[in-house]
């Protein structure tokens, strides 16, 4: 499907934001591994999430809908039930690496599939961590799906230093501490999102911005009650929007603004964007506060190092943001982006090429010089990818002509009514 999408004069008005995805993914999957009936609210219903819940349900977790969210009756950490089938992670890179880990601890042998996207994403990085720990997990010849899960007797404990800053390989870790003989710690040189520690409440030790994450072999995590905040990537789509496009005033309420999560905040303060945070406030164990945007003159900068695992979903938008912005505007040290739901450098790249913009391609990067204007007319393609989706769609809106964006229904795995809500606030 292509969405047409037209010039806008600026955005207006209040959004309404999808709740968190990597926050849903892990309240699921915790919530089935827990003692006790978990009452979520405001669960994330986006095509991730629900391929998390289907896998759970295939493994007898019972998950009950209410108006507004989800009963989950915990079947304890080695309850779950062996599947009839391959599970199915669909497109989603979070169930698939979190699962295994669960699965890994499991008296059952299970094998874990995933759309073509997923199947070609690296496995390496969770199956090193659990095989170290004694677990009886196989993927391909090249380190891709579909994963072979086989019982073993015990998983032993580990140190882990993670290779790649990853909170899914963090958190695949962690979840397989629980079912392992000691103490596990993870250890992180550069922070990455904290969803997993906050909702199993562990101990993490900080060394300025080092993380030593550990978890107890046989921690049983009880049921939790909790409301999931919106999501702050998803809300990243419209925040850049409104910085870069003249005339727009917007406010969005009840936004997670996790510290691990908000790096895009900290750049786009930097680059001079007027954003205002109303009202901080915790729930859930989250932080999560309502913040207003007007669009500000933007100064562009280098982005790299460690800030990088905590705007790493928002750098396409970002960058696309930045061609109204004054001077060089550069991204590097991110070559994991290449390793998303598509090679997101390169789509970035091809993007800010098809609408006039000089841009130089680099293995773990880019850089271009802005202002640019934005010719409108050439179909903006998405890869399938739902993040370089709604990045166009947000490039678009800055475009001189009505700019179709290619593979338009994709935004729904993680931002169902996202074209609406586009339409609904562009002036
Ligand atoms: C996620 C972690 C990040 C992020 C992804 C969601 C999570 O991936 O890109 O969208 O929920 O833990 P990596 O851990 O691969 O960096």
């Amino acid at each position: 499907m292509e969405v047409t999408v037209q010039p806008s004069h600026g955005l207006k008005g209040e959004l309404s934001i999808p709740p968190d995805k990597s926050i849903s993914h892990r309240a699921l999957i915790i919530g089935a591994i827990s003692s006790g009936v978990s009452v979520i609210r405001n669960i994330s219903c986006a095509e991730d999430p629900l391929s998390t819940r289907s896998c759970l349900e295939a493994l007898g977790v019972l998950i009950e809908d209410f108006p507004g969210g989800v009963k989950i009756p915990g079947r304890g950490l080695r309850g779950l039930k062996m599947p009839s089938s391959s599970l199915n992670a669909g497109n989603s890179g979070t169930t698939m690496r979190m699962l295994t880990a669960v699965l890994a601890g499991q008296a059952f042998e299970s094998v874990l599939i995933g759309d073509d996207s997923l199947s070609r994403r690296p496995m390496k990085r969770i199956i090193e961590p659990l095989r170290a720990m004694g677990a009886g997990v196989f993927g391909t010849d090249t380190h891709t799906a579909p994963i072979r899960i086989f019982p073993v007797h015990a998983l032993h404990s580990i140190r882990y230093e993670l290779p790649v800053p990853s909170a899914q390989v963090k958190s695949a870790v962690l979840l397989a501490g629980l079912y392992a003989d000691g103490e596990t710690t993870v250890a992180e040189q550069y922070p990455t999102r904290d969803h997993t520690e906050r909702y199993l409440g562990l101990t993490v030790e900080k060394h300025g911005s080092r993380r030593n994450a550990r978890v107890s072999g046989g921690f049983q995590p009880e049921a939790r009650e909790m409301e999931i905040p919106g999501d702050f990537s998803a809300a990243a789509f419209f925040i850049a929007a409104a910085l870069a496009l003249p005339g727009s005033e917007i406010v969005i309420g009840n936004l997670g603004l996790n510290p691990t999560r908000i790096g895009l905040l900290d750049i786009l303060l930097r680059m001079g964007g007027c954003v205002d945070i109303i009202d901080m406030r915790m729930s859930g164990g989250e932080p999560v506060g309502d913040i207003r945007v007007k669009s500000s003159p933007l100064k562009n900068l280098k982005v790299s190092g460690d800030v990088i695992p905590n705007v790493i979903d928002e750098i396409p938008v970002l960058a696309l943001a930045a061609t109204a912005g004054e001077g060089v505007f550069e991204v590097r040290e991110a070559g994991d982006l290449r390793n998303k739901e598509s090679d997101r450098i390169a789509a970035v790249v091809h993007t800010l090429r098809s609408l006039g913009v000089d841009v130089e391609e680099y293995e773990d990067g880019f850089a271009f010089e802005g202002p640019a204007s934005l010719r409108g007319g050439v179909p903006l393609k998405s890869y399938r990818d739902h993040r370089i989706a709604m990045a166009n769609a947000i490039a678009a809106l800055r475009a001189d002509g009505p700019t179709n964006v290619c593979d338009a229904e994709c935004v729904a795995i993680s931002f169902p009514g996202f074209w609406e809500e586009m339409t609904r606030m562009s002036t």
